[in-house]
């Protein structure tokens, strides 16, 4: 079964609640719809209701089971706007920015989870991956014990002789720029959990470099060489090597030659980029030049899950997200409780 198959199955068995704040973006609408009929998640488009009814009459969409909720008219709203002037007034957020913001329905959204009325959000059809996952870094923050929001993909490829049956994780190909050693750390730690509870995986982590076990020198590598002595001290039951390079992270024969006896050389299923130049473009060549199945980004780390589309996105690709997110929100009330 397709990975994705799995997930909605996931989503199906315990459903979520999920917000869609770009609720009068025509894709969204449509996908509404569909996630309903398909019983992936409960679902509420955020926005003016006479705007979000008239892109549903163009498409023919019944939104029957679908909410709809416009942050202007919500009950809420006001509260919302003084929790958030009380959350930034230390950077700078005065009562009439705060009232600004709250008008913006991702902002709102963010508030009604954090309130414990929505338990996820996907959004980015319209929006950038910056205003996307800002008011989820401002509102919803991180969870406990995690230093960084990050991001991965679970790639399907052709090839299963690669990864877990041709499935693997690559990270963080989506948030941070240029991550500390600290903050590599936390992407491979979150990444082998997203491994874990969304594909069932056993993480075997590859931290990647240019370098294997020493053969080059250069700070580049060192950050990977302190990020994964972090990860053995944050992780102690954790798979994880490196610094390896892509080749020895994925060939077997590569792999017990460049750093022998490792459990992760040349079997590994959890991609771990330098930094986001590597991994942007390592999902993206994958993707187009190997035909690889592409999910993603999903975002790890927040508290409670927010996740990004791309701005190219099909009805499909909203519904496939839709249930990630309610997986992760499954899983993080599993965490809580
Ligand atoms: N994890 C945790 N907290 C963070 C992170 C993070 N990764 N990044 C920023 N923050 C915090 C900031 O410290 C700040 O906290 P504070 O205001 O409470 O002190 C808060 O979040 C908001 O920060 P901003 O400065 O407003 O946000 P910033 O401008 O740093 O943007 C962002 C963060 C949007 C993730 C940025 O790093 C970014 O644009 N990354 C690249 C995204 C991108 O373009 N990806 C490629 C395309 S996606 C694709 O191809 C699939």
């Amino acid at each position: 079964m397709p990975i994705i198959d799995s997930i909605k199955a996931k989503a199906r068995a315990e459903k979520k609640h999920i917000l869609l704040p770009e609720g009068t973006e025509e894709r969204t609408v449509q996908a509404a719809e569909r996630i309903i009929r398909e019983g992936v998640a409960n679902i509420s488009l955020l926005g003016n209701e006479n705007e979000i009814r008239t892109v549903a009459a163009k498409f023919n969409v019944d939104l029957t089971g679908v909410g709809i909720i416009d942050p202007l008219k919500s009950p809420d709203f006001g509260t919302y706007v003084e929790r958030f002037y009380e959350m930034r007034k230390a950077k700078g957020v005065d009562m009439e920015k705060a009232e600004k913001m709250m008008r913006d329905p991702l902002f709102f959204a963010c508030m009604m989870i954090k309130d414990g009325k929505a338990d996820g959000m996907v959004a980015g059809a319209i929006n950038t991956t910056g205003n996307t996952l800002r008011p989820g870094l401002q509102i919803i923050k991180m969870a406990k014990g995690i230093n960084v929001v990050s991001s991965c993909f679970i790639m399907e490829v052709p090839n299963r002789a690669y990864g877990e049956d041709g499935v693997l994780i690559f990270a963080d190909c989506a948030v941070n720029p240029n991550p500390t050693a600290e903050q590599l750390a936390a992407i491979a730690i979150s990444s082998a959990d997203s491994a874990r509870s969304l594909v069932g995986m056993v993480p075997r982590v590859a931290m990647l470099s240019f370098s294997t076990k020493g053969s080059a020198k250069h700070e580049n590598v060192d950050k990977v060489v302190a990020a994964t002595v972090m990860v053995r001290e944050q992780a102690p039951e954790l798979m994880v090597d490196g610094e390896l390079q892509a080749d020895a992270a994925l060939v077997e024969k590569v792999g017990q030659l460049k750093s022998p006896g490792s459990p992760v050389a040349g079997k590994a299923n959890v991609l771990v980029f330098p930094d986001l130049q590597a991994g942007n473009i390592g999902y993206k060549l994958v993707q187009r030049l190997a035909g690889a199945e592409a999910i993603g980004p999903i975002c790890q780390g927040f508290a409670k899950p927010i996740n990004d589309l791309s701005r190219g996105c099909s009805i499909e690709d909203v519904v496939s997200v839709v249930a990630i997110t309610a997986v992760q929100a499954q899983n993080m009330q599993k965490e809580r409780s």
